[in-house]
């Protein structure tokens, strides 16, 4: 790695706002396109082929790698060179260690330009009409990087009939899967770069962020570049930081206090006039349970007594729980006592999910002795519960080797008081 550094040193990292070390990567690729029927038409089947992505900073430099050559089993017009000026696909996350099996994902498809519709990217269209510009093949790759540290989506375009691609927009995001805590500020990573060399990038972008839970979407915000304002707000407490926006290009979205009901996928959108780009992330909001233990203290027990002990566990999501049941006697040791029963669940005002365990405790079946500590567990994917209560059993059926000692000592006293009564009885009656 060492000798391969210092024969092919990296090139022109001044172009680059996020330089990573070494060189770009040669990707696998899956080349997915829609089949087309026999009338010409859409079939609705897509067809797959295996492509590969040899990316370099410029179009005069080669990476270390540029050169591989594609196995036999590649088309060779499924080879592409792809230029990347700000080096957006050269992500350590997107280079697999040579010989790994855990390998980047990478899907590349055929992309049509086209004037936006929706109402804050439509303007973008007005004052950018390239349609010469627009000739041309045009790609759009998606990766998913390794341990799910980054996913990114760039759309390319390449001469008419060459194989030489050049990255016109990126999207990424580093957050493709994040966990808050309710109430606490959450943050989505979203940011993209376009090459200010394209005469599509003159007039503007837009940004969209939309909200997607079990076939159910809405929108979140939209930033309309040519007004520069949010063109729309729907979602209460959500923002972008706007000096981010224009001056890095990070559109990642704040959401300002996290709520039950912001658990589903968000999906970020960049507009340029014609081409947009995309990636989707998951948020999941989890909360731990709080448990309370009714009735707490609990009464005293006789043995042969079935005593119901009740533990409520709230304020918890998202909706998966388990219970169970320990004992831990006097001498320290603990059992399981087993899970109870469970009772549906209800949902509170702020989305929290709450259920109760039952426990009947049959202090004739289990040997309780005097009591000790019975404690109610909670296994959520928040963290482990865990709340307590003293259990005294009165008038124990089995006395301990204490409670015998005892009895003993106040056997033995009981035994010198009636002598030392009986002595003074005798010498009383000798003085009369
Ligand atoms: C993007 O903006 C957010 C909010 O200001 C900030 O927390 C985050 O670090 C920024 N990301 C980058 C890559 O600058």
């Amino acid at each position: 790695m060492r000798l391969l550094l210092l024969i092919f040193p990296p090139v022109s990292l001044s172009l680059c706002p996020e330089v990573y070390g070494s060189s770009c990567p040669v990707l696998d690729c899956w080349f997915v396109q829609e089949r087309k029927g026999r009338g010409g038409g859409l079939t609705g089947a897509t067809s797959q082929e295996k492509s590969l992505l040899r990316i370099r900073r410029d179009a005069h430099s080669l990476g270390a790698e540029a050169q591989r050559q594609p196995a036999s089993d590649i088309s060779p017009d499924r080879v592409y060179d792809v230029t990347d000026p700000a080096a957006t696909l050269c992500h350590p996350a997107l280079s697999a260690p040579r010989g790994s099996i855990h390998k980047p994902q990478c899907e590349i498809n055929p992309f049509l330009p086209q004037p936006s519709t929706l109402k804050w990217a439509t303007a973008l269209t007005d004052s950018a009409l390239s349609p010469v510009y627009l000739q041309a093949d045009w790609l759009s790759v998606s990766l998913q990087g390794l341990d799910g540290q980054l996913i990114q989506s760039s759309i390319m375009r390449a001469p008419t009939a060459t194989k030489e691609p050049q990255v016109i927009l990126s999207v990424s995001s580093k957050t493709v899967s994040v966990k808050s805590r309710l109430g606490e500020p959450v943050l989505l990573d979203c940011g993209f770069w376009t090459d200010s060399s394209s005469p599509l990038s003159g007039s503007g972008f837009a940004v969209e962020w939309r909200y997607q839970f079990r076939g159910d979407g809405r929108l979140v915000l939209a930033y309309d570049g040519k007004t520069d304002r949010l063109a729309e707000m729907q979602e209460e407490g959500a923002t972008l930081d706007f000096e981010g926006l224009h001056e890095k290009g990070n559109a990642s979205l704040i959401l300002q206090e996290a709520k039950v009901r912001h658990s589903g996928t968000y999906i970020c959108t960049v507009f340029l006039p014609y081409l947009l780009a995309q990636v989707a992330m998951d948020l999941e909001i989890v909360e731990p349970p709080s448990l309370s233990i009714y009735p707490s203290p609990l009464p005293l027990a006789v043995p042969g007594q079935v005593v119901t002990v009740h533990c409520e566990a709230s304020g918890f999501a998202p909706l998966s729980l388990e219970v169970s049941w320990e004992f831990t006697g006097a001498d320290g040791t603990s059992r399981s006592l087993g899970s109870g029963s469970l009772t549906g669940h209800r949902q509170a005002w702020d989305g929290t999910y709450s259920q109760r365990s039952k426990l009947e405790l049959d202090t004739s079946k289990l040997d309780l002795g005097r009591g000790g500590e019975v404690t109610c567990v909670a296994f959520h994917s928040g963290g482990t519960q865990r709340a307590s209560v003293t259990l005294n059993v009165i008038g124990f059926s089995t006395p301990s080797i204490e409670d015998s000692m005892a009895m003993v000592g106040v056997a033995l006293v009981l035994y010198g008081l009636i002598k030392l009564v009986s002595w003074t009885f005798i010498s009383e009656n000798h003085h009369c």
